[in-house]
């Protein structure tokens, strides 16, 4: 088809080229790509020393823009740690339930490929299902249940492009099982195992959105096998493992994910409570976006310090 449109790889070439045009030498192939979720943007201030380039996703060619509140949408290129380990932050990100197609929810991964990244970690905000899991937990995950991929919503659904990967990539192994050792072991490294945070390990639902679980789709999440539930990141971690990437997430538990079944209308304890017992009932649980942010915030510093903690022993000489 002479009027087929340029695939990902060509345009994910060019904004490579454009990106480079924008970096000092020491900047221009960055090892380790971290997408920073929502509220997790604080992630970019783990960058103090000069150079540090800013480039906005609104200037960058082909690149999807990012519409959600807590999500600033620049791409941060800079040096982390003692090794000087040259990173590109990704503060913000396309999502599918924003309307976005699944090829540019999966854009960056893709232009971070072509940049020469090796290793990417991807953070998230995340609903928690496993009731051993509290609100401001950390959860790297080791698995997902990619939802949408197993009914044909899928980023790798069409022409394979070969200049990245295989048609058939397998995922079993996609949640890199070195760099999990690496992040349990700079958790306590850093005596984050001390405080009352903790770091678990799970399995990653991913859902489209935009709107939050029912009591019902909880429960059927969890007995699926997941441990958090949330509308990111599996897209970006499906395109990296079928380019090669190394892959690190982690998800921070925003909010619990309501389990129970709800009110009963021919429950007669509910049927004799008034207007304001009801509402104190029904709220309980109830996911909202500022919670989100909220949790995002107070967890952000932990996270810092284990993912500079993580970069400086995977770089150290
Ligand atoms: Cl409870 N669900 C989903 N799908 N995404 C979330 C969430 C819940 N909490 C934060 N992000």
């Amino acid at each position: 088809d002479a009027l087929a449109a340029s695939n990902a790889f060509q345009r994910a070439t060019e904004t490579a080229l454009h990106i480079r045009s924008k970096l000092p030498d020491i900047l221009q192939s960055p090892k380790v790509a971290i997408v920073c979720g929502s509220g997790l943007g604080g992630l970019a201030d783990t960058i103090e020393q000069e150079p540090k380039v800013e480039l906005a996703y609104g200037t960058i060619p082909n690149f999807p823009q990012s519409t959600v509140q807590g999500h600033a949408g620049k791409f941060v290129f800079g040096l982390i740690g003692p090794h000087k380990t040259p990173v590109a932050l990704l503060v913000g990100r396309a999502h599918f339930y924003e309307g976005h197609t699944m090829d540019a929810a999966t854009f960056a991964t893709r232009v971070c490929k072509v940049l020469g990244v090796e290793t990417i970690i991807v953070t998230n905000a995340a609903g928690g299902l496993n009731q051993d899991f509290a609100v401001g937990d950390i959860v790297c995950l080791n698995d997902h249940l990619n939802l949408p991929g197993l009914v044909g919503i899928h980023p790798l659904r069409g022409p394979n492009i070969e200049d990245f990967g295989v048609r058939f990539p397998p995922l079993s192994d996609a949640y890199d099982l070195d760099l999990r050792k690496q992040a349990h072991k700079a958790w306590k490294k850093l005596g984050l195992d001390k405080q009352k945070r903790r770091l678990h390990e799970g399995v990653y639902a991913f859902v489209s959105g935009p709107t939050y679980e029912t009591r019902a789709e909880c429960r059927m999440l969890r007995t699926l096998g997941a441990d958090v539930v949330g509308m990111s990141t599996v897209p970006e971690i499906v395109v990296a493992r079928h380019a090669g990437l190394r892959v690190l997430a982690f998800s921070l538990v925003t909010n619990s994910a309501v389990l129970e079944a709800g009110p009963r209308g021919d429950d007669p304890t509910i049927q004799a409570m008034n207007k304001a017992e009801l509402d104190q009932h029904l709220s309980h649980g109830k996911a909202n976006h500022e919670e989100v942010l909220e949790a995002g915030r107070e967890a952000a510093m932990d996270i810092q310090a284990l993912v500079k903690q993580i970069l400086s022993d995977l770089y150290e000489a």
